[in-house]
């Protein structure tokens, strides 16, 4: 990019998801020696970061995300040295490195909480919230539905937000604060460019311990006390050179999330209100106002988030009747046209990759690959499967890479969740080389958004446009144009396209179909 300082400005971030990438040692697990093995798909594509999901030691109760051990890697995905390799081959590759840090809670296989358990009197009790009696404290209900508190053989309860072996830290304690920000300059030390924050918003609760109550204020969901915790955060990331801190903050209200992104707090923050929003022109047009208003009022940038390891992936979504995202609505099973599906994908693609911000791309998502929703119940493996009656490893399942069948070059063995045989047309060998393939559109978009002064860090204005039309311009000389409406589009006066999602109808934009174009000189 031209400017490389503040690269998070305008970075295309990459998420990897360890376990599904690429499996190096046959054992049906993706893992570190993989992703070393694969690193080229991702310079070829042309992504300027990889972002890590959690790859340290783990029980794995909600696949990684319950860390016994921050400092160190699970076997299961390789070694500390390892990954330390990775780092700095991600670096000569031009790819900087971001990792996972999940602050809110622990695995209760870390040290810390077994010593908390062993003895009542020990300091690390006061590392967790444990309280005494006979009923539980509150009737709060888990993030992954389910109740929040579990009782101890010694009759006393801690509380988790998530599942019981995920205890929820302390965050009043100064040694967690200070455990925290340790761990930060570990990875920091490292060389790793930026730390996603996982449930970023959840980390203080109020310590009265209140039952939820509408109109009140929420007793673990966005405490003011939280910001103390970043501030203090972004001093620690400060004394480095051009680290960021990347929040994962699940919040309506756009005035309280844009309070995460203050001067001295994160640098930015995944916009779940572009990922929730309906395949809809107003909305749409509406979601990407709102995002644009509220960081340019402190000036962060805005990120373009899709798809993640924790919703159903956007092709699938964008090919139901219905096409939000919400944790609170469960739409498996609903009928799903995935070529619908495939081409608002695309032109998609088009659209996050030509708003002025950060673009995330989730893994599989430069492959169109869409959610599988044929896994046996017996072979999941995420914990919200039981409490929610939704199993995110839909969207987890492991990458094709080659070849006409499972495991598709993903491993020697068997995968760790099966991949649909239809894979076969969505392997990155199938996909290379064919101008008309998700894979080429996307290495096409992000290496011409690198060359494109336009993309980096200039601000959009709409330009008129039918309705359902969304169209407009970054830069000088550039505009991007995706029509939603139900019918073709005229194109707008321009010089020439320079990528389409999709083949146009004659000179009209098809619907579902994205373009970007080269304007006339002075336009
Ligand atoms: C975040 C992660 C999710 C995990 C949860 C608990 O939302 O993205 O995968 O289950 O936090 O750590």
């Amino acid at each position: 990019m031209a400017d490389q300082n503040q690269w998070w400005r305008d970075a295309v971030i990459y998420q990897i998801y360890p376990r599904s990438f690429a499996d190096a040692d046959g054992d049906g697990v993706g893992d570190i020696d993989g992703i070393r093995a694969h690193l080229h798909h991702l310079r070829d594509l042309g992504v300027d970061a990889i972002w890590m999901s959690p790859w340290y030691p783990s029980p794995m109760a909600d696949a990684g995300y319950d860390v016994a051990d921050f400092r160190d890697i699970d076997p299961v995905f390789g070694t500390l040295a390892g990954a330390e390799a990775l780092i700095t081959e991600a670096h000569e590759a031009g790819i900087r490195m971001i990792v996972d840090i999940v602050p809110n809670h622990i695995s209760s296989a870390h040290p810390w909480f077994k010593a908390a358990l062993a003895d009542p009197s020990a300091k690390e009790r006061e590392y967790f919230w444990f309280r005494p009696g006979t009923e539980m404290p509150t009737s709060w209900t888990g993030e992954f539905g389910g109740t929040t508190w579990t009782q101890t053989p010694d009759g006393s309860w801690y509380l988790h937000l998530f599942t019981p072996e995920q205890p929820d830290l302390n965050w009043e304690h100064p040694d967690v604060r200070a455990e925290f920000e340790s761990i930060l300059r570990f990875w920091f030390d490292r060389g790793v460019d930026g730390i996603r924050i996982d449930s970023a918003a959840l980390l203080l609760k109020d310590t009265t311990f209140p039952e939820v109550v509408d109109g009140q204020p929420h007793p673990f969901h966005d405490l003011d006390g939280v910001h103390d915790v970043y501030r203090a955060w972004r001093r620690v990331a400060d004394e480095y050179d051009d680290r960021a801190l990347i929040g994962e903050v699940w919040m309506p209200e756009v005035d309280r999330f844009a309070r995460y992104l203050r001067p001295d707090e994160l640098h930015a923050a995944f916009n779940f209100d572009f990922l929730g929003c309906a395949w809809d022109p107003t909305l749409m047009r509406e979601c990407i106002d709102r995002t644009l208003d509220a960081h340019a009022t402190i000036g962060a940038p805005p990120t373009w988030v899709l798809s993640n390891h924790d919703v159903t992936r956007h092709v699938t979504r964008y090919g139901r009747e219905k096409t939000t995202f919400s944790f609170e609505e469960n739409l498996d099973g609903t009928p799903v046209d995935l070529e619908l599906g495939t081409r608002r994908a695309r032109a998609a693609a088009l659209l996050s990759l030509s708003l002025p911000g950060s673009a995330y791309v989730y893994q599989g998502d430069e492959l169109g690959l869409w959610e599988n929703e044929n896994i046996p119940p017996e072979e999941f493996a995420d914990p919200m499967w039981g409490r929610r009656g939704h199993s995110r490893d839909g969207c987890r399942v492991p990458l094709p890479w080659s070849g006409d069948e499972q495991p598709f070059g993903f491993s020697t063995g068997t995968p760790w969740l099966p991949q649909p045989a239809e894979w076969k047309d969505r392997t990155v060998q199938a996909q290379t080389g064919d101008p008309s393939s998700m894979l080429e559109l996307y290495r096409a978009a992000i290496h011409l958004r690198r060359r494109e002064e336009g993309l980096h860090r200039s601000t959009m204005a709409w330009l008129d446009a039918a309705p359902g039309v969304l169209a407009y311009t970054r830069g000088p000389g550039f505009a991007s144009v995706l029509n939603m409406s139900g019918a073709p589009v005229p194109l707008p006066d321009h010089h020439s396209c320079l990528l389409a999602s999709g083949p146009l109808d004659g000179t009209l934009l098809p619907p579902d179909t994205a373009v970007w174009l080269r304007l006339h000189p002075g336009k």
